[in-house]
């Protein structure tokens, strides 16, 4: 299929749906027996990455991952289950949405522990970006979140073009407070 064709075809959200569950070994957790945020953000790229792959059917790349709340800590022995699906596809990139849930294995209890939101690029294998096919959501909650990633989205080029600016004006502040020195080790 060429990218056009790819670009023009239409996924629903249910088709991108991801699901991994783990159980938390003691190699995952820190001195309190408590899962470490590492390990949950690599669970948390992962399942994400399948509905990318899901939706786009070529190689993703990660590009971004918004801030994570750890919203309640996951116990040695806990099982952790990631669902994730696609909430909104651009040209070549994709938001997806990542919830995290802990099972007490004794209890029962469910109780939801993180949620996250990551863009993955779609590239070929020379690591080309490529587009991909359009989501149509279907269900109000699916029709929120992909008018939200919009504004998820704008938020992202908003603060990434404000940490430019940033960068460039500690570099400007940087070379101007040269200059004088360079000028007065002259004299010398
Ligand atoms: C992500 C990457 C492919 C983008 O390449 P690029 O040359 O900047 O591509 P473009 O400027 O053409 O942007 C392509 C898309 O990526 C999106 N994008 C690029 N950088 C982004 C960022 N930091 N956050 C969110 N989206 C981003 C753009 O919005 C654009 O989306 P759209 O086509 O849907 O409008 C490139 O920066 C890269 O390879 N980064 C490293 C990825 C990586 O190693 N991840 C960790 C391991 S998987």
């Amino acid at each position: 299929m060429s990218a056009q064709e790819n670009h023009a075809m239409v996924r629903t959200v249910a088709s991108t749906q991801s699901e991994m569950t783990e159980i938390i070994l003691p190699n995952d957790t820190n001195l309190l027996g408590n899962l470490l945020g590492g390990r949950l953000m690599h669970f948390i790229d992962l399942t994400g990455a399948v509905a990318a792959f899901r939706h786009s059917r070529t190689y993703v790349v990660t590009a971004a991952m918004d801030h994570i709340d750890f919203i309640q800590p996951v116990r040695l022995g806990d099982l952790v289950t990631l669902k994730a699906s696609v909430n909104r596809a651009f040209t070549s990139s994709m938001e997806v949405g990542v919830r995290v849930e802990a099972e007490n294995t004794r209890t029962g209890a469910v109780t939801h522990v993180a949620s996250a939101y990551i863009v993955y690029v779609a590239v070929d294998e020379h690591g080309r970006v490529q587009k991909v096919p359009q989501l149509k959501p279907e269900t109000p909650n699916e029709i929120r979140r992909y008018e939200d990633a919009l504004r998820r989205r704008e938020h992202r080029e908003r603060e990434s073009a404000r940490r430019v600016e940033a960068k460039l004006a500690v570099a400007a502040r940087a070379e101007a407070q040269e200059k004088p020195q360079q000028s007065g080790s002259s004299i010398h």
